[in-house]
C-alpha cells in the first residue's frame, strides 16, 4: 500500500482529533485536522489541499457535519473523496442523514481501532481504485476518438490518391498526362489562393477537383483525341461533349469535391468573352472554379509537348495568356498570374 494518503479529520473536540490520529498513524497517513466546519471548508478551498478521505464529526458549533458534507458533494474537486462520519450519535435517523448528505460510511463512537483502521483503508483503496477507473475510461474515450479521427483521415487521403490515379489512367486515352493533371491542379490552387473572395477551403477543393476537368475525355473515341490535324465539325461535337459527359457524371453527388468537379470539368472550355463552349457562358456568368482551371491548364499544355504539338517556351506561353486578358480569360486572375508569374513558372517547370 502506498502511505502517502491524506486524511483531513474534522471535529470539535482535539481529545478526539488526537484519539483518531494515533489510531490511523499505524497506516501511516499523513494528516490534516480542522476545528469546526468552516474552517475545514477553508483548507478544502485551498488549491494545493489535496485529501484521500475526510474523517468528519456530525456534532459540531456552527455548521454540522452534514452541512459540511452537503456542501463538498456540490464541488467538482470534492464530490468523490469519500467522507466518513464519525460521531457519537446512534439513532437510525441520524445514521439515515448522514449517507442522505453523501457519507459513505458511518463509525459510531466510541469504536475499536481495528474497526477505524480497515474502514478507513477500505475507502482509501476503493476511491483509487475508482480514480484510476475514472482515468483508464478517459483514455480509453481520447484513443477511440484519435483513431477515429486518423480513420477518417486515411478514408479521405485514399480518395484524394484515388483521384489521381483515375486521373492518371486517362493516360491511356487522352493527351493529358498525370503530371500536366498535378501541375494544372497546383497552379489552379495558386490562383485561387490569391484571389480575394475565395478563402483556403475553396482553394484546397479547386486543388482536389482540378485533376478531374477532362475526366470525360474517357468518353471520347481515341482516334478523335489523338487525331493530328483539324477536327472537321461532327469531331469537334464529339470532343466538346468531353465537357458535358462529365458533368452528367458527376454533377448528381452531393459531396463538395465532387461537385466542384462536376462544375470544373462542365466549365473549363468557356471563354470570358462568350465564345467558349459548351454553352458559351460569358464572364462572371462562368463560375470562378471554371475560370480558374481554365487558366491554369492552357498554360500548363502551352508549356509542355502533346502528341500533336512542340512545347512552347514559357515567355511565348506566358505571353498568349497575357494577350487573351478580357478575352479568353478572366483579367483579374490574368493580373494575378503576372504579379506572381515567377510561381507559375516554377509551378510548370517542376515535373
Ligand atoms: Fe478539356
Ligand atoms: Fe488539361
Amino acid at each position: 500500500m502506498n502511505h502517502a494518503e491524506r486524511i483531513l479529520i474534522v471535529d470539535d473536540v482535539a481529545d478526539n482529533i488526537q484519539v483518531a490520529m494515533n489510531i490511523l498513524q499505524e497506516d501511516s497517513y499523513e494528516f490534516s485536522f480542522a476545528n469546526n466546519g468552516s474552517q475545514a471548508l477553508a483548507i478544502l478551498e485551498q488549491e494545493s489541499s489535496e485529501f484521500d478521505l475526510i474523517l468528519l464529526d456530525v456534532m459540531m458549533p456552527g455548521m454540522d457535519g452534514y452541512q459540511v458534507c452537503r456542501q463538498l458533494k456540490t464541488s467538482a474537486k470534492w464530490r468523490d473523496v469519500p467522507v466518513v462520519f464519525l460521531t457519537a450519535r446512534v439513532d437510525v435517523e441520524s445514521i439515515t442523514k448522514g449517507f442522505a448528505a453523501g457519507g459513505v460510511d458511518y463509525i459510531c463512537k466510541p469504536f475499536h481501532a481495528e474497526e477505524l483502521l480497515s474502514r478507513v483503508k477500505n475507502h482509501i483503496q476503493l476511491y483509487q481504485a475508482k480514480l484510476l477507473l475514472k482515468q483508464q475510461n478517459v483514455t480509453l474515450e481520447n484513443k477511440a476518438k484519435w483513431q477515429k479521427i486518423r480513420l477518417l483521415t486515411e478514408l479521405e487521403e485514399n480518395q484524394k490518391e484515388m483521384i489521381y490515379v483515375l486521373a492518371e489512367l486517362m493516360e491511356a486515352t487522352s493527351d493529358e498526362t498525370g503530371k500536366h493533371i498535378k501541375r494544372m491542379a497546383a497552379a489552379s490552387r495558386l490562383l485561387a489562393t490569391y484571389y480575394g473572395s475565395l478563402n483556403k477551403e475553396d482553394a484546397e477543393i479547386i486543388f482536389h477537383a482540378a485533376p478531374m476537368h477532362d475526366i470525360g475525355k474517357m468518353t471520347v473515341p481515341v482516334e478523335i483525341l489523338h487525331k493530328p490535324g483539324k477536327y472537321t465539325e461532327q469531331e469537334f461535337t464529339l470532343m466538346k461533349a468531353h465537357t458535358t459527359n462529365a458533368y452528367k457524371l458527376l454533377s448528381g453527388s452531393k459531396r463538395k469535391l465532387i461537385k466542384a468537379a462536376a462544375i470544373i470539368a462542365h466549365e473549363h472550355h468557356e471563354k470570358w468573352n462568350g465564345m467558349g463552349y459548351p454553352r458559351g457562358l460569358k464572364g462572371t456568368e462562368i463560375h470562378i472554379y471554371g475560370r480558374i482551371v481554365a487558366l491554369a491548364d492552357v498554360f500548363d499544355a502551352l508549356t509542355h509537348a502533346r502528341l500533336y504539338k512542340d512545347a512552347w517556351p514559357v515567355d511565348e506561353a506566358v505571353a498568349y495568356i497575357v494577350a487573351q486578358k478580357g478575352v479568353q480569360f478572366d483579367p483579374a486572375l490574368v493580373n494575378i498570374f503576372v504579379e506572381h508569374l515567377e510561381e507559375f513558372v516554377r509551378i510548370t517547370a517542376a515535373v
